[in-house]
């Protein structure tokens, strides 16, 4: 992070260039159907706060490499993330309206299309991915399988099963924190990682260091989340305020009490924090962001 940088211009200018990556690389071909393409535009632009590309563009500058080598990596990430969420509001999965402050995506369009954008962002992903320009092939595909062991059975998709089958039941501590290393927090460490791989070939210890910080974040990040839709406010959200509790859904707070998650969140953010104490001024991104992680607001 340049220093004469506060933590919300980096923020905020990084969220802008990855946007401007995004649009720029969105088919608008009309080669197949105009309606799917505007449905997976309406799906990705247009609002989010771009948290996962932004770690990973945080990730490369700790391991001394140009934001230009994380940039595609970072778009492919965001993919898969505006895919699972709106996948995540369908009405056979949680059965929200409201996202990142207007309609969500099947409500917008309607229930094919925003299943058919899904898997159309996931697939585009991917082949984002496998293209990334100044990185070798080696490197490509080590990026290629982490990503899809992230958004698969054993990643984002196996937490959101485990999500769905946990509603309205009380799941210890333990299988708690399982479901969310897996439905948030395996794609949070995938986009650090990421970004740490452009170091093509990646420092096995810092990989190591760093992710260990992302997961102590990604944990972080979901705990913020849950917190959020029983502290936020929907208009500053931009979802549904108690969708979880209206669903029955297993939540930190519905375990430890809302002031056991926050005190949760702080030992989290230590965690994550110490993670990085062998690295000098080329983490402060990563250090930006972790703070920014837990006290957001929407
Ligand atoms: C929301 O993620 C979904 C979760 C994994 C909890 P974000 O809070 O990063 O959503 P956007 O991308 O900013 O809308
Ligand atoms: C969603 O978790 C995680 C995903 C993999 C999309 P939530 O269901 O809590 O996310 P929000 O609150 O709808 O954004
Ligand atoms: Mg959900
Ligand atoms: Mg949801
Ligand atoms: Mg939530």
């Amino acid at each position: 992070m340049p220093d004469h940088c506060t933590a919300a211009d980096f923020i905020e200018s990084s969220a802008r260039r990855i946007d401007a990556a995004l649009k720029q690389r969105l088919p608008t071909t009309g080669t197949a159907s105009a309606r799917l393409e505007s449905a997976m535009q309406y799906s990705v632009l247009g609002g989010g706060k771009r948290i996962r590309p932004i770690l990973c563009l945080a990730s490369a500058l700790a391991v001394g490499q140009p934001e230009s080598r994380a940039m595609v990596p970072a778009c492919a990430v965001e993919l898969i993330h505006a895919y699972s969420l709106v996948h995540d509001d369908l009405p056979a999965m949680d059965d929200d309206h409201l996202r990142r402050g207007r309609a969500t995506t099947h409500i917008a369009y309607d229930e094919a299309s925003a299943i058919l954008a899904g898997d159309a962002l996931q697939s585009l992903a991917f082949g984002w991915l496998a293209e990334a320009p100044e990185l070798s092939d080696r490197t490509r595909l080590q990026m290629v399988t982490e990503l899809a062991r992230a958004s698969g059975f054993a990643g984002m998709v196996g937490g959101q099963a485990i999500d769905l089958e946990s509603v309205g039941k009380s799941l210890t501590l333990s299988a708690l924190e399982t479901m969310h290393r897996y439905k948030t927090g395996a794609l949070i460490e995938a986009s650090v990682r990421l970004g740490a791989l452009t170091a093509d070939p990646a420092d096995p210890a810092a990989l190591e260091r760093l992710s260990a910080y992302a997961r102590a974040l990604g944990l972080a990040f979901q705990v913020q989340d849950d917190l959020l839709d029983i502290e936020g406010d929907t208009k500053v959200i931009g979802k549904p305020q108690g969708s979880d509790i209206a669903k029955h859904k297993p939540t930190y707070p519905a375990l430890l009490g809302v002031a056991g998650a926050k005190d949760y969140l702080t030992v989290l953010l230590d965690q994550a924090l110490s993670s990085l104490q062998d690295f000098g001024p080329e983490a402060e991104a990563l250090r930006t962001m972790a703070n920014f992680v837990v006290a957001r607001t929407h």
